[in-house]
């Protein structure tokens, strides 16, 4: 029925666009994907352009397949991928690729900026610490190394801003994803006069901000004959992903939090009141709905911990799935079940990629940790599920130690579809897990931020309760004693290694090219 909204997430490996009707039936879902560039290990650009053509393609497509004419979309919401800096010209042109939220180029400025402001002040003025992902160390690096760039820049955006450029003419961008960017007074949900005066940064450069469910432009001409939208369609704020994400799954009141078992793992908090953890070991960052903020703890290596073990160890298994038709992770869970919790006395760090929260630490990395003769690959299997469960409990903790009441836990991504991991999850946090009927992530979000701004829900708030419902329960059960006896021997080895991890990196460094 009409109205229907469109949802459209400019991520990290695509463009897609999710056409839902009023009551949140999804009408259509299309992705359409681009590449990602890596010129040097550590780098990751992507060319805006692509993000464009792909989102023409995803818009077209989407009403297409749900046979839904363009007079009833009442509404578009932006979403994408967080942190990116895209730099435009006096004319709008891109000047160069986007630098992204997963390049690490940035140390050096991070430092540097840490150095000059303060951790203190970087935590007063930003609610955060200044991160190799965020948008202000890549713009100095700009300043730094590609002078001839930086002196023609006149407007900087992130990546679905650029979109909302393509689509609408506007600079805009929303409280949400400008929280990522290290130039936000989050607390103040506007742009730090102190952070720009301190980084020499231009306020002219960067966009006007607006509350996520607000309309901040319309779909112009020449954007309506190159997406078969209508001329003057509202596009509202948007959301950066994970604020996105979490209103199209329900986590907009305090007390609900959200885990996410995706390749990282994301512990995610919705907040009254802006807190902010005092050595910025959380993200703390605007929430896209209006006077809300959020935490977030990312946990680099989640259900990809569990990828990297059938990779490495799961032959078996992985052959008798091809047999059988078989999922290999139910192979591998199944047996994993069979194993009492807290492995007998087997623990494993899910570092394999460094850690962002916690512990924010490049080098550290994973580790298997009371190993016996009893062990067996079951123990192992079910050791990586366990382990990554703690390291999610530690955000958890962060929070709780913030006094924020945490009263509901939904399990997203998918690692979430693993009865077991869901229920050593339940266990470990000591406390029951919802799973909810929503599954298409971030633009499904956005396109409910649409419906507030066309005005078919009211608030936020009104729109989740119409859409959203709990599809299963978790309870947590007696292993929950057990690991709450195994938690603290897991927090203790990180401290008992950071020094030795380090002191490894630098002997890989000197024998690995
Ligand atoms: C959030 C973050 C990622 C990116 C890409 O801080 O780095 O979630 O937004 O998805």
């Amino acid at each position: 029925m009409p109205p229907y909204l469109i949802g459209i997430d400019v991520g990290t490996t695509g463009s897609k666009a999710v056409l839902i009707d009023a009551d949140g039936t999804v009408k259509a879902s299309v992705t359409n994907e681009y590449p990602m560039y890596t010129p040097y290990p550590a780098w990751a650009e992507q060319d805006p352009d692509d993000w464009w053509t792909a989102t023409i393609a995803s818009i077209r497509q989407a009403m297409e397949r749900a046979e839904v004419s363009p007079n009833h979309v009442a509404g578009i919401g932006l979403t994408g991928q967080m942190h990116g800096l895209v730099a435009l010209d006096a004319q709008g042109k891109v000047l160069r690729r986007c630098i992204m939220w997963n390049d690490q180029r940035t140390a050096p400025q991070c430092a540097a900026i840490t150095k000059q402001v303060g951790i203190q002040n970087l935590l007063r003025w930003t609610g955060n610490p200044v991160l190799p992902g965020f948008t202000a160390p890549k713009i100095l690096w700009v300043r730094e190394n590609e002078p001839e760039v930086y002196r023609r820049i006149a407007t900087v955006l992130l990546p679905k801003d650029y979109v909302r450029y393509r689509l609408t003419g506007g600079f805009f961008s929303d409280v949400s994803d400008a929280s990522g960017t290290s130039l936000f007074d989050v607390g103040k949900r506007c742009w730090s006069e102190d952070m720009l005066k301190a980084l020499n940064i231009p306020r002219e450069w960067l966009p006007e901000v607006t509350e996520s469910p607000v309309v901040s432009a319309r779909v112009s001409p020449e954007a309506a004959h190159l997406t078969g939208l209508l001329e003057g369609t509202p596009v509202v704020g948007g959301g950066g992903d994970n604020a996105a994400a979490n209103v199209g799954v329900g986590v907009i009141r305090e007390g609900i939090v959200s885990v996410s078992l995706g390749t990282s793992g994301v512990v995610f908090a919705a907040s009254d009141t802006y807190r902010v953890e005092p050595e910025g070991k959380l993200h703390a960052f605007c929430h896209a709905v209006p006077g809300m903020w959020h935490l977030m703890g990312v946990m680099l290596s989640a259900a990809g911990s569990f990828r990297w073990f059938r990779d490495a160890l799961g032959d078996t298994e992985q052959a008798q799935a091809a047999e059988t038709g078989r999922d290999v992770y139910d192979i591998l869970t199944e047996k994993a079940a069979q194993v009492p919790a807290g492995c007998e006395g087997l623990l494993f760090l899910p570092y394999l990629t460094g850690e962002r929260t916690p512990y924010p630490d490049p080098d550290a990395r994973g580790v298997f940790f009371g190993l016996s003769l009893r062990h067996r690959k079951p123990h192992l299997t079910r050791a990586v599920l366990e382990g990554v469960s703690y390291g999610l409990r530690d955000s958890l903790e962060l929070m709780k130690n913030l006094n924020l009441p945490i009263q509901q836990v939904i399990a997203l991504g998918g690692g979430a579809r693993s009865a077991l991991w869901r229920q050593i999850l339940a266990d470990v946090f000591n406390i029951g897990l919802a799973t909810v009927n929503v599954t298409e992530g971030a633009p499904f979000g956005a396109a409910l931020l649409a419906s507030v701004g066309a005005g078919v829900y009211k608030d936020v708030a009104t729109a989740c309760d119409a859409v959203v419902r709990i599809s299963g329960e978790t309870a947590a059960g007696p292993a929950a004693q057990v690991y709450a006896a195994y938690y603290p021997r897991y927090r203790a080895l990180y401290v008992a290694l950071a020094g030795e991890f380090k002191a490894l990196a630098e002997v890989v460094a000197r024998y690995t090219q």
